[in-house]
């Protein structure tokens, strides 16, 4: 990796070192805020006269908030649903503490927001009898802490990594809703990056440059960036059940009016781009992405605390605790996204991205892209 920043991003830009450095000296973004009014955020209660049910408390100016005014003892009424997605919009990751729920009654709440994703659990066995749960926890189905060095230890370590969920499946997923079930007595926050903001942060030729990319996501990319040695040849089994998917790496957040950054470290590389060149340019703007000013931190304090994020435009990770001594049970949802990007890059190609595409070479056949699906449509389902 280290010789490849000398390598030539392309024949008129800077090479990877000098877009890095000039990333990484953006001002931060309330100053951003201030002077570029293009960063425009949707007024929250536009459409209703009514006093707002919900009051969220910003975790940073502009990203993350926490909320309060839900009633966890019953079904959600449909006014709270469409405020909650109305925050998600603006907020991009909601924190609700001590909600009450349980495995049934997460999962029946997460069912407001669409479809739930099937959980994986390769290298990983469920220990949840209810298929849409997965453990993001250090606890294996025997209920025990997950050895040191196990395959499923390795493989959780991916989490660490700067990532999004699910955007190595084809359907990528709208939210994911992050349950504490048990938690350590120190460390195991989980950090989340403003994809909306990084990618306003971007220089315009950059900007400019990656408007139309497809970026090619795999899951063991990321779990061999994270255990290079475990996962440097993932199995047949492994590879067949979740293989690689193919997004537009700038997309219309979920908010509709900005644009958004697509990318994890499940980004393998960019379609039609030199591999050396294609490496660089996803680790430039994953360094950019990270930066402390498009970030906030999200501290676990109580069990039933849940954390929803909005994928499409945020990315998260989780960070260290005491895996071998403390205990920490997580439990997710991951919901299907209904939007106009939720399949990706398929048989829907725009023939003005075919150029960025290697000859046929990848199979990009599959189902069409559904319209977007309005709120009452999801909520029917
Ligand atoms: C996840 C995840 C981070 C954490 O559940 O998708 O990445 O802090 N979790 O557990
Ligand atoms: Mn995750």
């Amino acid at each position: 990796m280290a010789n490849e920043k000398n390598l030539v991003y392309n024949q008129q830009s800077p090479n990877p070192r000098v877009l890095h450095i000039m990333l990484s000296f953006r001002q931060p973004l309330r100053h951003l805020c201030h002077i570029n009014s293009s960063f425009t955020l949707p007024k929250r209660h536009l459409a209703s006269a009514a006093p707002p049910i919900l009051q969220a408390k910003p975790l940073s100016p502009s990203f993350g908030a926490e909320v309060d005014g839900v009633d966890w003892s019953q079904p959600l009424a449909p006014e709270v649903v469409k405020e909650i997605v109305q925050l998600q919009n603006r907020w991009g990751v909601l924190v609700f503490r001590q909600t009450g729920l349980n495995d049934t009654t997460h999962v029946r709440y997460s069912k407001n927001f669409g479809a739930l994703e099937t959980a994986h659990a390769i290298n990983k066995p469920r220990r949840s009898s209810l298929p849409q749960l997965y453990d993001a926890g250090n606890l294996g189905p025997d209920d025990r802490i997950i050895p040191q060095f196990s395959r499923a230890w390795w493989h959780t370590k991916g989490n660490g990594l700067w990532h999004t969920d699910s955007s190595f499946h084809q359907h990528r997923s709208s939210y994911s809703a992050l349950r504490a079930v048990e938690l350590p007595p120190a460390g195991g926050q989980t950090k989340y990056a403003d994809m909306r903001a990084a990618y306003l942060g971007l220089p315009n030729d950059i900007k400019e440059r990656i408007e139309k990319l497809v970026v090619e996501h795999w899951i063991w990319h990321s779990r061999k960036l994270a255990a290079p040695q475990e996962f440097d040849k993932p199995t047949d089994e492994e590879k067949a059940l979740l293989p690689p998917a193919y997004h537009k790496l700038v997309q219309i957040a979920p908010d509709g009016i900005n644009k958004t950054l697509y990318i994890a470290s499940h980004a393998r590389r960019i379609i039609g781009m030199p591999d050396s060149e294609s490496t660089s340019l996803i680790r430039a703007l994953l360094d950019h992405a990270q930066q402390p000013q498009y970030q906030v931190t999200v501290k676990w304090k109580n069990v039933g605390d849940l954390v929803q994020w909005d994928n499409r435009c945020t990315m998260h990770r989780a960070t260290a605790f005491q895996d071998q001594k403390n205990r920490r049970d997580m439990r997710r949802t991951t919901i299907h996204d209904h939007g106009p990007g939720a399949f990706g890059v398929k048989n829907q190609l725009l023939a003005d991205d075919v150029d960025v595409l290697v000859g046929g070479k990848i199979d990009i056949s599959a189902g069409p892209t559904p319209e977007t699906q309005t709120q009452e449509q999801i909520l029917a389902m």
